[in-house]
């Protein structure tokens, strides 16, 4: 197996949010479930950032939505995201499966590479923002 290859941070990506952007609310994502979002940031709808929220009772974390072997999304649409609630995540390309809690890729052809967290603050009412510190780990 090749040696895993640096994953770029989520903030050098084309398009990415500013800290302090509006993600949305909590109460949006149902519970155990990874949810697919595009985020107009200027690139518009054809290039919006693409995120993966995935929701832990009152704790919600976010990966960006680009699988570590192509860096093509794990899925484009909702219906097509394939998941194990609260425990993986598995890219609908070559079935690459991501570990829901640190988003390592444990099984398939980027295994022992990562999906890029993306950091969020969650507010008391449930808001949810991208997070102010650009390297904070995602919480399992
Ligand atoms: S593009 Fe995701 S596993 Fe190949």
């Amino acid at each position: 197996m090749p040696a895993p290859t640096q994953a770029p941070l989520w903030s050098d990506l084309p398009h990415a949010p500013a800290p302090g952007a509006l993600v949305g609310s909590r109460d949006a994502l149902a519970d155990g479930q990874a949810t697919l979002l595009a985020l107009d940031t200027g690139g518009g709808a054809e290039q919006p950032f693409r995120l993966l929220l995935l929701r832990s009772g009152l704790a919600v974390h976010a990966f960006v939505n680009r699988c570590a072997h192509f860096g093509v999304p794990l899925a484009a649409r909702q219906e097509h995201l394939i998941q194990t609630p609260l425990v993986s995540l598995t890219c609908n390309v070559h079935y690459a499966r991501y570990r829901w809690a640190d988003g390592v890729c444990e099984w398939g052809d980027c295994e022992g590479e990562s999906l890029i967290p993306v950091p969020l603050d969650v507010d008391r009412d449930g808001t949810i923002r991208i997070g102010m510190h650009p390297t904070e780990a995602p919480r399992p």
